[in-house]
C-alpha cells in the first residue's frame, strides 16, 4: 500500500490513511458511507478506469475474527448471486498495513433508503409498492440460492436512478447473511456486545431462533411500514425494549399514522408483521404477486384523493359558521 501525495481534489492524506492509498489495482478516492461493520470508500480500478466501492472492516473491529469472518461470508453469500437488485461483489483482500479485510463491489450512484426517508418520508403507496417489489425480487433470488439476508433495513437498501428517472433498488450488506443450517447469530462488536438496530428484527430472531426467509419477510413488513408512514412500528427507549415489543406487542396499523395508505396494502403489511413465521406470506414471490394484485385493483378502482384532515376540519367549520349566520338572518338578526 502506498500513499500518493496531492493526487485528486478529494484526497485528504493524514485524515484517514486509506485516502489516496493503492490497494492492488484500486486507488482509494473518498469515503461514501459507513455501517456497523465497515467504512465504505469509492475507489478507482486503475487498469480499467472503473469506479468501485470498497468496504473496509472498521479499525476498532480489526482484532475481531468474527467481524473479519462476517465480511468474508458476505463475499461468499452474494458472490455467486448475480441479480440487478443485489449489489455485485467483485472480490476481497486484506490491508497490507494491519490485515483488515476489505470487500470490493460495484459502485452505486444514489442514496440509501434511509437517506431517502430523511428527505422524502412518507412515500406514496405507488412508489412504496414499486420499491418493495424490487427488494422482494432480490430477496427471492437470494432465498432460492439458500441465502437469508438477516439485516433487511432502510440503511442496507440503496436506490440508484435508472434510465428515465425510475428508481432501481440494490440490496447491500449481506454481512449477516446465513446459509441454511447455520445457527442464529446477532451483529456483534468484539465478542459479546450487540450493536446495530433491532428496529427491523423478526420476533423469532429476538429469541435467537434460526433465521428463515420468513424472518426477512418480517423485516420487509417493517420496511414497508417505515416507508409508508415515515416512522417505525415500535419505538422504545432501549434496544431491549424494542426487541421485546417485536416479540410480544401487536404492531399498530400503518393506516393509523397515514390515512392515504390503501387498506389492502395496510392488511398486507400487517400479515408481514405476524409474530409467527407461519402466519406470514409463504415467500417473497407470494408477496410480489399480492403487491401486483393490489396495484391492479387500485388502478381499476382509483380512489378519490382524500382531503387532508386539517382541510376537512376547516370545511366543517366554514359550513357551521355559514349555518349559524343563516340562522341568525332567519331570526331577523335579533
Ligand atoms: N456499493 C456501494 N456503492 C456506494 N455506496 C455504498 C456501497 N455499499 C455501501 N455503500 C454505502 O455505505 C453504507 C454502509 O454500507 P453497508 O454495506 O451497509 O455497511 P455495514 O456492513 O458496515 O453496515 C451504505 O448505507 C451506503 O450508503
Ligand atoms: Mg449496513
Amino acid at each position: 500500500m502506498d500513499h500518493p501525495r496531492g493526487e485528486g481534489n478529494d484526497l485528504r492524506p493524514g485524515e484517514d490513511p486509506l485516502l489516496g492509498a493503492t490497494l492492488g489495482d484500486y486507488q482509494v478516492r473518498h469515503r461514501v458511507g459507513e455501517g456497523g461493520i465497515g467504512i465504505v470508500y469509492q475507489a478507482l480500478q486503475q487498469s480499467t478506469g472503473r469506479r468501485v466501492a470498497i468496504k473496509v472492516l472498521r479499525p476498532e473491529l480489526s482484532s475481531s475474527p468474527k467481524s473479519a469472518r462476517r465480511l468474508l461470508e458476505e463475499v461468499q453469500a452474494v458472490g455467486a448471486i448475480r441479480h440487478p437488485s443485489i449489489v455485485e461483489t467483485l472480490g476481497w483482500g486484506q490491508l497490507p498495513s494491519d490485515g483488515r479485510c476489505y470487500l470490493v463491489m460495484e459502485y452505486l450512484d444514489g442514496v440509501s433508503l434511509e437517506q431517502l426517508l430523511e428527505k422524502e418520508a412518507p412515500l406514496c403507496a405507488d412508489e412504496v409498492m414499486a420499491l418493495l417489489d424490487q427488494v422482494l425480487e432480490g430477496l427471492g433470488v437470494a432465498h432460492a440460492a439458500g441465502v437469508v439476508h438477516r439485516d433487511v433495513k432502510a440503511g442496507n437498501i440503496f436506490v440508484t436512478s435508472a434510465a428515465g428517472g425510475a428508481r432501481r433498488v440494490k440490496l447491500l450488506d449481506f454481512g449477516l447473511a446465513m446459509h441454511p443450517g447455520r445457527s442464529a447469530r446477532m451483529r456483534l462488536t468484539g465478542e459479546s456486545c450487540v450493536v446495530g438496530t433491532p428496529d427491523y428484527m423478526a420476533p423469532e430472531l429476538t429469541q435467537r431462533e434460526p433465521a428463515t426467509a420468513q424472518s426477512d419477510l418480517y423485516s420487509v413488513g417493517v420496511l414497508a411500514f417505515h416507508l409508508l408512514t415515515g416512522r417505525l412500528p415500535f419505538i422504545a427507549p432501549s434496544a431491549h425494549e424494542v426487541m421485546r415489543a417485536h416479540a410480544r406487542e401487536v404492531p399498530p396499523r400503518p393506516l393509523l399514522f397515514e390515512s392515504s395508505v390503501p387498506v389492502e396494502l395496510d392488511a398486507l403489511v400487517m400479515r408481514l408483521l405476524a409474530k409467527r413465521p407461519a402466519d406470514r406470506p409463504p415467500s417473497a414471490e407470494a408477496v410480489r404477486q399480492e403487491l401486483f394484485r393490489i396495484a391492479r385493483h387500485l388502478a381499476e378502482h382509483p380512489r378519490r384523493k382524500r382531503k387532508p384532515r386539517t382541510a376537512l376540519a376547516m370545511i366543517a367549520l366554514a359550513v357551521l359558521a355559514s349555518a349559524a349566520a343563516l340562522a341568525y338572518l332567519a331570526l331577523g338578526g335579533r
